[in-house]
């Protein structure tokens, strides 16, 4: 063995790092609007559903299959059948694609963080962060000029996640996340205080969480429960897969994704009621009524919350420095966990060390990213993380599910797990991931799909849909396909042979 191989040093690094993956930019800009335009707290009642029929049993499916194949992706999908390794290149790719804009986020967050010291986007942070800050284009085909507010920070996101992945799985991701993960938390705990102790914040949290039980009928929320919830987990891109097969022999599986699902939602859901809160006061301070303040998203992080801490009574600009170093915080531990996925393929397949690996990932990342940060960046952004998330992540857990299903004997997965476990999971599990997971991800999947033929995503031109929506998402697919007709090298391809 040599000394980069990776494994996690204790259970404790390697619960935090994969809680470091799954709570993201999602659980702080996502959830409590989802929520809120889904029922609200009725909402909670698909949101556990969704949990406990796909969440946690696709969680549990991961981290089995990464323990037990002990490899990344593509190598472990290879291992299970030689027909199967493009899967795990797709996902890898779809992790990749992600990669590239994450860290264009959280270099914005940097930004903010600085901007916050003296409120520089002023009185009007929606012009501010489209016009003086983005200097977006009026439209996708004006590319613009590359941002150098936002390549110096940039330069930095890559830096910091360079110095992580190089240092390997126990000395850098799972130091990171030791350090990065209580300070995510104590974090969240005082912008949620702030929230709820401001007046009006009430008002804001009756709007997230009053119960709409109609909601329950319309199959939309339902569907926008399971989209949450494979997002929010980080499952269905190689991610978790990865970070399991760095498991020691006998670690317990089931517990293990117990604790991740459900830190993830707490997670979501104590923030939730943060954002919320403050989104009343913001209501109460202007006059206005709460749906005209709620919004989720980029819109959310760069122009409402300017907005809200302009406002604040006091401590405003500390207030800023906290809530944008939290989302690059939550950023940055899932960006890790997203170029690990593809580092660990690209070392397997080819056989190289883990500094190499992380030399080519991040700098063929780096080059890429520079297009987000071009006049144009946002709305090439915008396009390749609705399709990425529309035909990556969901159809690639959907394809998981049916292959490891139905093409593999999953009750193997199943008595893996439970042989490591405290807690035994029972044939119900076989069902969730053959049965009901594919058919609620399969009619999602439909009616997404026939949403996306009806009209142009975003009301942008056709040819840049094209461009950058649907070549993108086929091209993770026929990218990965090719991947996985190229031979293996080394010690990996001897593993695969022996394993037939
Ligand atoms: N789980 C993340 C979230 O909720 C999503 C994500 C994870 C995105 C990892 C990219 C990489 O925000
Ligand atoms: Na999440």
């Amino acid at each position: 063995e040599s000394s980069d191989d990776g494994q996690w040093g204790s259970r404790i690094g390697f619960i935090l790092a994969a809680i470091g993956s799954a709570v993201g930019l999602g659980n702080i800009w996502r959830f409590s609007y989802m929520a809120y335009d889904n029922g609200g707290g009725a909402f909670l009642i698909p949101y556990f559903f969704a949990l406990l029929t796909a969440g946690i049993p696709i969680l549990i499916m991961e981290f089995g299959f990464g323990h037990k194949m002990r490899g990344s992706a593509p190598f472990s999908f290879a291992k299970m059948g030689k027909k199967w390794e493009w899967l795990g290149w797709w996902q890898v790719l779809v992790s990749f694609v992600i990669a590239t804009y994450y860290v264009v986020v959280i270099s914005w967050s940097l930004n903010y963080v600085t901007f916050s010291f003296n409120r520089v986007w002023g009185e009007n942070p929606e012009a501010y962060f489209f016009g003086d800050f983005l200097q977006i284009t009026d439209g996708i085909s004006q590319i613009g000029g590359i941002n150098f507010s936002v390549l110096i920070s940039l330069l930095i996101v890559w830096g910091v996640s360079y110095i992580i992945l190089y240092n390997g799985i126990e000395e850098g991701i799972e130091k990171a996340s030791k350090i990065f993960m209580p300070l995510l938390a104590l974090f969240m705990i005082i912008i949620t205080i702030r929230g709820v102790t401001l007046p009006g914040a009430m008002a804001g949290i009756n709007k997230f969480l009053e119960p709409d039980f109609s909601a329950l009928t319309d199959v939309k929320v339902w569907l926008a429960a399971y989209g949450q919830i494979f997002f929010t987990l980080s499952v269905g891109f190689a991610i978790m897969i990865t970070y399991s097969s760095y498991l020691p022999e006998d670690s317990d599986i089931v517990n293990n994704a117990f604790i991740t699902a459900l830190s993830n939602s707490a997670f979501s859901f104590i923030v939730g009621i943060g954002v919320f809160g403050i989104l009343g006061y913001m209501a109460a301070q202007t006059g206005e009524p709460i749906s005209k303040v709620v919004t989720s998203g980029i819109g959310l992080a760069f122009v409402a919350f300017p907005k809200a801490i302009n406002m604040l009574p006091a401590f405003r600009s500390l207030f800023g420095v906290i809530f944008f170093l939290a989302l690059a915080i939550a950023g940055f531990s899932s960006c890790v966990s997203i170029l690990e996925a593809v580092i660990a393929a690209v070392r397997d397949k080819f056989d190289i060390g883990r500094k190499a690996a992380v030399n080519y990932v991040c700098s063929v990342g780096a080059v890429i990213s520079l297009l987000y940060t071009t006049g144009a960046g946002l709305y090439f952004l915008d396009i390749v993380d609705h399709f990425i998330n529309q035909f990556g992540i969901a159809l690639a857990g959907l394809v998981e599910c049916i292959i490891i299903g139905w093409f593999y004997k999953v009750s193997i997965i199943r008595e893996h797990a439970n042989r490591l476990s405290d807690f035994a999971i029972g044939s119900w599990w076989d069902i969730m991931i053959r049965v009901i997971t594919p058919i609620c991800l399969g009619v999602a999947f439909v009616q997404n799909t026939m949403k996306e033929l009806a009209a142009p995503y975003g009301g942008y031109p056709m040819n840049a849909i094209l461009k950058y929506g649907w070549s993108v998402a086929a091209g993770v697919i026929v990218l990965g396909i090719i991947m996985s007709l190229r031979p293996w090298k080394g010690k990996k391809s001897d593993e695969l042979i022996s394993n037939r």
